[in-house]
This record gives C-alpha cells, sequence and structure tokens, in this order.
C-alpha cells in the first residue's frame, strides 16, 4: 500500500546535489534504482529525471528508516527526507558522487513489480517489450535526456520564430485529403455516413490560406499523418516544424530558416552552424552522389565514363550509352587489393537497386586485374584511370545502364554502402549542411503514363522555365529546396503558385481536369481568387531534427509513443476493433477476406 504524502514536500531534485548542499536537510522524491544491504547500513539510489542520488540508511542513523528502507526493491517510488553529506568513497562517474543523502525517513509512495525491462542506459532488449512497455523505457536516462532536447529544441524554434513575427496557428487535424502524395488516413463521419474526413498529410493549404487571410508569417509544430512505409527515419505519425510566409522569394526563405537551424544547434548542443548553408542544383547531386539527398561528409564522387568508353568493346558499356544511358564510376581510394567474394556482395547490391550489374578495374601493384579489362583498348583504359585520376592501390566500381537514373540510384547507394564497410564516418561528428535547389516541378510515372508533381502540385516553376510547361514538362525545374544534412532530408520547402492561371496549367500538365482539381482542392482555387499575396514556406521534420540533436538513428527514439515497423502500437494495442454498434453509427461494414 502506498503511502500519501500528507503535505511532505520536495526540496531539491536527485541530480543536482553537489558538496555545496553539504549540511542541507532535504527531501527528494523518485524511484528505487537499485538497493544494496551491507549489514548495518542500507544504500538505495534513488533516481528522478535529473540524475541518481546515493542515499545510506543506517542502524545508528535512524532505525525505522532503516528497517523500512531494508523492505524497497528496484522502481518502488519513494520520498526521502536527510541531510546531505560527503561521500565516504566518492564515486567520480556520478555527479552527485562527492555527496550522499543520510536517510532519516523514508515513505514509499508506491510499490512496483519487478520492471519486465531493465531501467538503464544504453538498454539492450527486444524493441516490442520496450514499446509494450514505454513508460518504463522512457524511465531510462538516455531517455529521458532525448526528451529533454525535444523539449529544449521546442522552445528555442518557437523563440526564435516569435522574435521574427510569426504567429503560432493551428490547423484542423480533421480535413479533407491533402496533396503530399502518400496515402492518407481516414476518419468516417457520424453525421456524414459513407463520408470521411481526412488526417493531414502536412499543414500545406491551410497554411496557404492563412496566407491569403493575411496573416503574413505563421508558423506550427504541427503533427502530420501519412500512411506509407515505415523506415528508420519515417513514423505514420509525426511532428513538422511548419512555416509560410508573405511576400518572400526562395533566399528569404532560405536565410531564415539557416539562421534557425544555427540558433537550434547553438543553443541545444552548442555547436556552431556556418552560415551561409551551401547550396547545390539537384542536377548536380544526382550526377555527383546520385542522390537528391547528397552525404558531403566524405567524397568519392561520380566519374561519368561514357565519352571514354562510347566506342568499347565491352557490350555492356556501349550499348548502355547508344540507348541514352550511361556509364558512371567511383574511385574506392586503397582498396586495390579488395577480395573477389567481397566485390561480388557488392555486385549483389547494386542488383537491389536494379544495376545488372558491377564492373571493376584494380589498380594493383603488379599491375591491372579486371574483368573488363579485356574489352577495353589501351586508351580507354588509361582514359578511365585519369577521369578518376585513380593511385596505384585505388580501386575502381563501374555501373552501366540504359535509364540514367538506374546509374544513379544504384552507384549512389553503392557509394554508401562503400564508405559504411570502409567505415569512413565512424566517430564523425561533422553536422555537414547543404540545400539542394532547383529540384525538377515534375517527375514522369511510368506505370501511370502520366506527370505526377515532384513536391506538391502548388509549387512554382522557375521563371526562365515556365515556357517548357507545354514543350517539354520534364525540363521544368521548380522554385523548391530541400535542406539536407549528413545525407538525410531534414525539411523542404517551395514558393508557391499564388496565380490561378498557372496553377490551372500545373493541374493540366498533370492530367487532372478542371472537375477534378475544383473537387480536390476548389477551396484553395476560390481563396485565390481573392488577392494571395506572393508566399512560400517550408516544414523540417521535428522528429528527424531531433534525431540528430541527441545522436541517435531511430526516428522511435525521439516520439514518446511510437508506432512499431508494422504501424501497430504494442502499448494501446492501436489499432484495434470497436464495438458494432460504433460501426453502425457510422454506417460502416468490415468486411475482411481471410488471410
Ligand atoms: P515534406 O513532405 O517534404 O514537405 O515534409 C517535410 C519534412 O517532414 C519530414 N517527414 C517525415 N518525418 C517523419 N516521418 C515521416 N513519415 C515523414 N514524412 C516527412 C521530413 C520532410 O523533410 N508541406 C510540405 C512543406 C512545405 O512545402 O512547406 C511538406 O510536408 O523531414
Ligand atoms: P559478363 O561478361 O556478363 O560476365 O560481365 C563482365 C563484368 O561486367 C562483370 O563483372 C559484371 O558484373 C559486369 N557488368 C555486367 N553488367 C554490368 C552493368 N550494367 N554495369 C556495370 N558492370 C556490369
Amino acid at each position: 500500500m502506498g503511502e500519501a504524502l500528507k503535505g511532505l514536500k520536495r526540496t531539491h531534485m536527485c541530480g543536482i546535489l553537489r558538496e555545496e548542499h553539504i549540511g542541507s536537510k532535504i527531501t527528494v522524491m523518485g524511484w528505487v534504482q537499485r538497493k544494496r544491504n551491507l549489514g548495518g547500513l542500507v544504500f538505495v539510489d534513488l533516481r528522478d529525471r535529473t540524475g541518481i542520488l546515493q542515499v545510506v540508511f543506517g542502524e545508528e542513523i535512524d532505525k525505522n528508516a532503516f528497517e523500512k528502507a531494508d523492505l524497497v526493491k528496484p522502481e518502488y517510488c519513494v520520498a526521502i527526507s536527510g541531510e546531505i553529506v560527503k561521500r565516504q568513497s566518492p564515486n567520480k562517474n556520478l555527479p552527485t558522487g562527492m555527496v550522499e543523502l543520510k536517510g532519516q525517513e523514508i515513505k514509499i509512495l508506491s510499490e512496483s513489480e519487478t520492471p519486465p525491462i531493465y531501467i538503464k542506459e544504453n538498454l539492450d532488449a527486444a524493441e516490442n517489450i520496450r514499446l509494450k512497455y514505454r513508460y518504463l523505457d522512457l524511465r531510462r536516462p538516455d531517455m529521458q535526456e532525448i526528451f529533454k532536447i525535444r523539449h529544449r529544441t521546442g522552445k528555442v524554434v518557437r523563440d526564435f520564430l516569435d522574435e521574427e513575427g510569426f504567429y503560432e496557428m493551428e490547423t484542423p487535424i480533421l480535413t479533407k485529403s491533402t496533396p503530399e502524395g502518400a496515402r492518407d488516413y481516414l476518419v468516417p463521419s457520424r453525421n456524414y455516413p459513407g463520408m470521411f474526413y481526412a488526417f493531414p498529410q502536412s499543414p500545406q493549404i491551410f497554411k496557404q490560406l492563412l496566407m491569403v487571410s493575411g496573416f503574413d508569417k505563421y508558423f506550427q509544430i504541427a503533427k502530420c499523418f501519412r500512411d506509407e512505409d515505415l523506415r528508420a527515419n519515417r513514423q505514420p505519425e509525426f511532428t513538422q516544424i511548419d512555416l509560410e510566409m508573405s511576400f518572400v522569394e526562395e533566399d528569404d526563405i532560405m536565410e531564415l530558416n539557416e539562421r534557425l537551424i544555427k540558433r537550434v544547434f547553438k543553443e541545444v548542443l552548442d555547436v556552431d552552424v556556418k552560415l551561409p548553408i551551401k547550396r547545390m542544383p539537384y542536377k548536380e547531386a544526382m550526377e555527383k552522389y546520385g542522390s537528391d539527398k547528397p552525404e558531403l561528409r566524405f567524397g568519392m564522387e561520380f566519374n561519368d565514363l561514357s565519352d571514354i568508353v562510347k566506342n568499347c568493346e565491352f557490350g555492356v558499356f556501349k550499348n548502355a550509352i547508344a540507348e541514352g544511358g550511361s556509364v558512371r564510376a567511383i574511385k574506392v581510394e586503397n582498396c586495390a587489393s579488395m577480395g573477389r567474394k567481397k566485390i561480388d556482395k557488392l555486385g549483389e547490391f547494386v542488383k537491389t537497386y536494379k544495376a545488372k550489374g558491377l564492373a571493376w578495374i584494380a589498380n594493383r601493384e603488379e599491375g591491372i586485374k579486371s574483368p573488363i579489362a579485356k574489352f577495353l583498348s589501351e586508351e580507354e583504359l588509361n582514359g578511365i584511370l585519369d577521369r578518376v585520376n585513380a593511385k596505384v592501390g585505388d580501386l575502381i566500381l563501374i555501373i552501366a545502364d540504359a535509364k540514367n537514373n538506374v546509374v544513379f540510384q544504384a552507384l549512389g547507394a553503392l557509394r554508401l554502402e562503400v564508405a559504411k564497410q570502409l567505415e569512413i564516418l565512424k566517430d564523425n561528428k561533422e553536422f555537414n549542411f547543404v540545400w539542394v535547389t532547383e529540384f525538377p516541378l515534375l517527375s514522369y510515372n511510368e506505370e501511370e503514363e502520366r506527370y505526377q508533381a515532384e513536391h506538391h502540385p502548388f509549387t512554382m516553376p522557375m521563371d526562365e522555365d515556365i515556357s517548357y510547361l507545354d514543350s517539354d514538362p520534364s525540363k521544368v525545374r521548380a522554385k523548391a529546396y530541400d535542406l539536407v544534412l549528413n545525407g538525410e532530408e531534414l525539411g523542404g520547402g517551395s514558393i508557391r503558385i499564388h496565380d490561378t492561371k498557372l496553377q490551372q496549367k500545373i493541374f493540366e500538365v498533370l492530367g487532372f481536369t478542371q472537375e477534378k482539381a475544383w473537387e480536390r482542392f476548389g477551396f484553395l482555387l476560390q481563396a485565390f481568387k481573392f488577392g494571395p499575396p506572393p508566399h512560400g514556406g517550408l516544414a523540417f521534420g521535428f522528429d528527424r531534427l531531433i534525431m540528430f540533436l541527441a545522436g541517435t538513428e531511430n526516428i522511435k527514439d525521439v516520439i514518446t509513443f511510437p508506432k512499431n515497423q508494422n504501424a501497430f502500437c504494442p502499448l494501446a494495442e492501436a489499432p484495434n476493433v470497436v464495438d458494432g454498434k460504433q460501426l453502425d453509427e457510422l454506417g460502416i461494414g468490415v468486411n475482411i477476406k481471410e488471410k
């Protein structure tokens, strides 16, 4: 049975106690990390969110308290009063290790069963157990630290944007399908049986409407919902730092957000981000790194070999180029002696990215070793070595394909994989930011045989490219930008179309009929009839930002109660079935085919 506080007040948090507190009579409250009985003395390590404090109970100090302290077990919730004294044998690994609390009174506020997971740092327990008992998992000091960082970051963001004149505003959660391109989460309506709200994939349309309303600068730390395949950095329910500004162009938005990022990294991590953040057009990012989110903490850039090998005797290369593709290579320094098995494995790896094979040239001390050397003239071979600037000891990895996108994706993934295997980034603490700009406005969906918006359909084309909308839509670049950090997309945004005619045109190119466009986005198009200002904005993935600040590669670590890889919450057991009566009210019948 738990004791009541009965007026007892906590005076101090555990983790802050130092030598300067020696002699203070204090009361602390928290959880028992562990208890040891050493005969005449009982030691209790008491934990709260600030840290751990050693408490010592002795028959000599207070017999009652001593006997009661001996009853506690790990994770009992207790209140302890006593005096801070100098610790006999200091513990240098503990911030409070110079002192201890001489326990004169203990209240057992509540008892605990043996917890199913250890409450300790760097726990290595099965994820589903951690998520099922998430409230215990969150007791762990490293998890508590992450949510302190998350809180701090939100506060810095709010303060900064407030100083910059932004209003924090909310937008609806029960709304209509938004245009970010993932699947929607739907909510059936009771008032309108057979009809559904959609959870927002982002506040995109509403923040644009707020610009039409004249709010000028809006932000929101906004919940977003996307029913998409989950990955290490993707959750179905996540948070954006979402903002929008009126009367601005790309530079204004990028400049403001750079300063926001600088402030966050300074205040949360005491890291100085150098401004301005470099910029790289999409085309360059693809051609050098095969990715629109290039990892720039190491080189290993692509080299285009197409001009050198276009007439060579290796059919794979020659044909790829003849069919409009290319042959590109990366140089892996000092790896010419890489074993056959390892290279074959890399060959298997690139096949998962649709490459048909991996060619290689090892520039060894004893000469060139390569399965394709026999197809290459001396001139071609030397041309390749020259192009990649190969030294003795270097290994060249080459991919050819008739589709440039396959070359980019496969070689881009290979570049990252090789770096991982070589541990090039091990212990790297750098934060390498880059704005990727000049994205294509549209991409061609080969399956559906139509163009689709690369970002969303409200993105403004670059002025100099508008004329291509009719002749060659794939050539049109967008006034869009992504902020990339260490090869991850941290955020993205764009200048929006505020001209109804241009918007109409884009819908046409996207294959939306007039009716369909109005059916989906009519309320925005309608609003644009009433003097919309030029505007644009951006959204950061708040969770992803916290991942970097907290140094974790798993997005679940930075979300209080995340879903598992199957979008299931093992704690609440959601999703779950509901009462037949609830379904009846909604006019819904469930019809599941046996799996
Ligand atoms: P976008 O779709 O690029 O843009 O999303 C912005 C940022 O949100 C983060 N993010 C996610 N984080 C976790 N889990 C997910 N499933 C997930 N999906 C996206 C990413 C991404 O960079 N309305 C536009 C922004 C704008 O144009 O202003 C938008 O939502 O970090
Ligand atoms: P093959 O003649 O098919 O045995 O191929 C010779 C070498 O070329 C092998 O190392 C293959 O992995 C490699 N190769 C095959 N297709 C490609 C490709 N599309 N790009 C690069 N190398 C390839």
